[in-house]
């Protein structure tokens, strides 16, 4: 790309999502562990929960059907019990045999409550359980596979950020000339917490002001950049976090703030399954299409 010529600068994408159709990105790496441990107690079923569109939850479905496991799916918005069948998220981890058990929004935020997690022992027997978003100590070990030894060449890296358990695989996995940058896809200042309990090492920032109003929030700007570097790379992005990562990228070395001569690694996790859903949102807004 001419900007990156100008700007002598490398920049390198890591295909995490081809990694496998349906468990891409870093969900493949979150589960790995995850499910190892499920069948090590000698777990039959997996219990996780996210939202409508969650890439973790159609993961989830996938990987417990190719490894044998039954799965259920603690979904927030009770609304969706009805029309489920409308969202490709919830319709693709239904076809891979999950179950689904919808609850309020103010339910959901039980999600890590000891006595909510018992009451959903007592309704479905036992099971393995899994965080939202598969964020845990398993999930980060995963994570610390992303970078391989023939990456040590690379002096940043770049990740989306939603638990930012993404990041602190990544980091811990990093060597002491690199740094990590994080893009959080949503607001809040929860996250730099959170990264720090599954940190143990490594240099790494979050760069704000790219999660374009939040968790979801996309506007016409964003498909157009998405569409945009499909059509001069093939390289499909997700709207909600490699395609506000890469937006970010693209504006840290437009204003300079990526020193010369820096060799670049972003990661692309995957999530490209949330394009179709998010398309059915943008038609009914006016907005313009992600190019499939
Ligand atoms: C495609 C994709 N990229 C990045 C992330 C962020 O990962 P983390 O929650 O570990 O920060 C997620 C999900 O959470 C995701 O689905």
């Amino acid at each position: 790309m001419p900007l990156l010529r100008d700007k002598g600068l490398q920049l390198y994408l890591k295909r995490e999502d081809a990694l496998h159709p349906l468990i891409s990105g870093n969900k493949f790496r979150k589960l790995k562990y995850n499910l190892l441990e499920a069948g090590a107690q000698g777990k039959d079923t997996l219990l996780s929960f996210g939202g409508a569109h969650s890439n973790h939850i159609a993961a989830l479905a996938c990987a417990g059907m190719e490894s044998g496991f039954g799965t259920i799916g603690v979904i927030r918005g009770e609304e969706l019990e009805l029309r489920w069948r409308d969202n490709p998220t919830l319709s693709l981890a239904h076809g891979h045999g999950m179950r689904f058990h919808f609850v309020s929004r103010s339910d959901y935020r039980k999600r890590n409550d000891p006595d909510f997690i018992e009451r959903l022992r007592v309704r479905f027997g036992d099971f393995h359980l899994l965080p939202e978003g598969g964020s845990n100590v398993l999930g980060v070990q995963g994570c610390e596979e992303i970078l391989g030894s023939g990456d040590a060449r690379f002096d940043l890296i770049c990740c989306a950020v939603g638990t930012g358990a993404t990041l602190a695989g990544i980091a811990n996995a990093s060597q002491p000339h690199q740094r990590v940058l994080g893009f959080p896809a949503l607001k809040g200042d929860f996250l730099d917490r959170d990264i720090r309990n599954f940190v143990r090492r490594g240099r790494w920032d979050l760069v704000d002001g790219f999660h374009f109003g939040g968790y979801a929030r996309v506007d016409r700007e964003l498909v157009e950049f998405i569409n945009r570097f499909k059509k001069e790379t093939g390289i499909p992005l997700d709207p909600i976090y490699t395609g506000k990562m890469l937006f970010g990228i693209f504006a840290l070395i437009k204003e300079d703030k990526i020193p010369k001569g820096s060799k670049i690694l972003a990661i692309h996790t995957g999530g490209l399954q949330g394009i179709q859903g998010m398309n059915l949102s943008l038609g009914k807004k006016n907005l313009p299409l992600i190019d499939l």
